[in-house]
């Protein structure tokens, strides 16, 4: 009885009030985390000080009670381990060390060398599986193969991720090796956090948009499809959450393709087009427009309103269909929570 409504959700049971949590719950919209953030002094000494890591991440359950907590990280701290330079310029964005070539390659390390570096990310873990309330559940994270290697390739952000489509069609065995060695790497990493107390893990493959036909089903449906059965075969009842970002059409298939038990959706599909098409499935979490944290007002209620209606006939977690930006006002935050849980 007294089980998660995240973990019950995920099971395919349907609740009468959707559990909710938000990408990039722990962020700059927050006075409390940007006053933790400039304790720690940039992004990155945050991620890694597992002590206020941790605040950070309990700081949007205190002030919400969301049902999930999701690990304060990077995606971008695995290629780090795995040897590539990394830093965040203010204002732009991650900035790496590009791998481009198979000698850029031969100088990563392998997958079971990525811990050393990675060992204050499952400390942050262990701190949260530890102080979390008893009905939030922990979500531990990592990026796909090739969304991380979309940064790691352009040694930045980019619009059509043009670098990597290139590497792809260039050099097509350098190309692979990089999936290749994500994907080994992310089962490693996604590994310990569970052993450290993750409870679902979450994959976000913010660019899945852009691979199209084959590279599709090649680069985001293969690697989600291979780290999940290798998850499952260690840990079988762990539930693992897929965010092909923008997949379209891609996302009809997907839970069943790739084993995953919740296909998180953007915000470019309506909510009555995922759960014809994705729902029927599975479990689907999504799907408000971001921007509605930022303008809230009528809109928000109305439009928060039907998305728990649009999906009430199914396993749903309330989520925006993208992480919640920094101009967000909380109290926007807070009037979406509570229209989802008083009606
Ligand atoms: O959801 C969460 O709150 C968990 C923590 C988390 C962060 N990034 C914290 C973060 C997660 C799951 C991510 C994922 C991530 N990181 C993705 C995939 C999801 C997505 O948003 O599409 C990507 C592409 C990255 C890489 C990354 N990290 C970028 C492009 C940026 C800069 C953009 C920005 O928002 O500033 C980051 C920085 C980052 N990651 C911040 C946070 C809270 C902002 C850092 C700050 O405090 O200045």
């Amino acid at each position: 009885m007294a089980e998660k409504t995240i973990l019950r959700a995920l099971n395919g049971e349907v609740l009468p009030t959707p559990p909710v949590w938000m990408m990039r719950q722990a962020g700059r919209y927050l006075p409390e985390y940007r006053a933790t953030r400039a304790q720690a002094g940039d992004f990155l000494s945050l991620c890694y000080n597992p002590e206020l890591a941790a605040e950070v991440t309990l700081q949007p359950i205190r002030r919400y009670g969301f049902d999930a907590a999701i690990l304060f990280a990077d995606i971008l701290l695995l290629p780090q381990a795995l040897g590539a330079d990394l830093w965040f310029v203010t204002g732009e964005g991650p900035r790496l060390s590009t791998t481009t070539t198979a000698a850029d390659f031969a100088k990563l390390k392998t997958k079971d060398d990525i811990h050393d570096t990675l060992a204050p990310i499952y400390e942050t873990v262990g701190i949260l599986s530890r102080e979390l309330p008893s009905e939030t559940t922990l979500i531990g994270f990592a990026g796909a193969p090739w969304t991380v290697a979309t940064y790691m390739i352009a040694g930045q952000g980019t619009k059509d991720q043009g670098p990597a489509h290139a590497l792809k069609s260039q050099d097509r065995e350098t190309f692979c090796k990089i999936i290749d060695l994500l994907t080994a790497s992310t089962i490693e990493y996604l590994s310990k956090q569970v052993e450290a107390g993750a409870e679902v893990v979450k994959l976000f493959d913010s660019w899945a948009g852009s691979l199209k036909g084959d590279d599709f089903e090649d680069f985001a449906v293969e690697p989600t499809r291979k780290i999940i059965a290798e998850l499952k075969a260690r840990f079988p009842h762990l539930p693992v959450i897929a965010f092909p970002r923008e997949a379209g059409e891609g996302y009809i298939g997907f839970h069943e393709k790739t084993g995953a038990d919740c296909v998180a959706l953007d915000n470019s599909v309506t909510p009555e087009w995922g759960a014809a098409n994705v729902q029927i499935a599975g479990c689907v979490q999504g799907n408000l427009a971001p921007g509605h944290m930022v303008t809230g007002g009528q809109a928000l209620v109305d439009e928060t309103r039907h998305v728990v209606e649009a999906f009430k006939n199914g396993p749903h977690i309330f989520n925006l269909g993208h992480g919640i930006t920094p101009d967000a006002d909380p109290e926007n935050v807070a009037l979406m929570v509570e229209t989802i849980r008083g009606g």
